[in-house]
């Protein structure tokens, strides 16, 4: 069966919740490369699973424009908010960190939007994840035709598959002093198992004898310091 996504990134709450747990120990790193953080914003939260993730901040909140995201995320016990990451709907200087992961490709205005997290910031602002569809590395046919039936997929939800490869050039544009890289491929039997299962059902792909092993997106990460 396939599953029916809406246009602004909702994707379904397993795979939100998977794809937290394959991403969290690089959560961690980035986190760790920030030092000391009293609080932080995650814009685009979805149910809050990486949220999650942001473990020794004593506040972490989430916006999200789905309405049925936030009450996922409340009803899990965490701090969300209805609210656009194009008008954040928070003071000037409000978080030690801003961020967002997958949530820059469900957009047409990035630079709106890391303006805007710039503005919310006292530190940092980070994006800790955005895929580079076109550019994916797979070891077969099939997973090379999932990827371009992903990236596919993506565009037709009204997204930017390859959002990862606009990162440099807005946090170049936007702050005097950034990072900027893309996750390297550390993963399991289990997670690259995982991946390739949620793929296959979201695509409605065929059965198959021989998937492959191997399906890496490059995905890009950057944070910058507010001056
Ligand atoms: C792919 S999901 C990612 C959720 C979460 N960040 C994660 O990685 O698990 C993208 C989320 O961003 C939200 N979103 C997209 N555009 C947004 C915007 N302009 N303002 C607030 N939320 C937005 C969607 O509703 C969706 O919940």
């Amino acid at each position: 069966m396939g599953i029916s996504l809406a246009m602004s990134g909702e994707i379904p709450v397993n795979l939100q919740k998977a794809q937290a747990e394959w991403m969290k120990n690089w959560h961690r790193y980035l986190l760790g490369r920030m030092g000391m953080l009293a609080s932080a914003l995650e814009v685009g939260c979805g149910c809050g699973y990486v949220m999650e993730n942001i473990k020794g901040v004593q506040y972490v909140a989430g916006i999200d424009s789905s309405i049925s995201e936030v009450n996922c995320a409340k009803n899990r016990g965490l701090n969300a908010f209805f609210g656009d990451a194009k008008r954040i709907p928070f003071p000037d200087k409000s978080f030690d960190l801003v961020y967002g992961n997958y949530v820059l490709m469900w957009n047409k205005e990035p630079k709106v939007i890391l303006n805007e997290m710039r503005r919310v910031s006292k530190k940092y602002v980070a994006i800790f994840a955005e895929p580079y569809w076109s550019g994916a590395v797979c070891d077969s046919s099939y997973l090379r035709n999932l990827a371009e039936k992903s990236r596919e997929f993506i565009s037709t939800k009204g997204g930017n598959p390859d959002a990862g490869l606009d990162l440099p050039g807005l946090f170049f544009e936007l702050f005097g002093d950034f990072e900027i890289g893309t996750i390297p491929l550390v993963t399991t039997h289990k997670d690259m198992v995982e991946m390739i299962e949620f793929e296959k059902e979201i695509l409605n792909l065929k059965e198959d004898t021989q998937y492959g092993n191997l399906l890496y997106v490059p995905t890009f990460w950057a944070f910058g310091r507010v001056d």
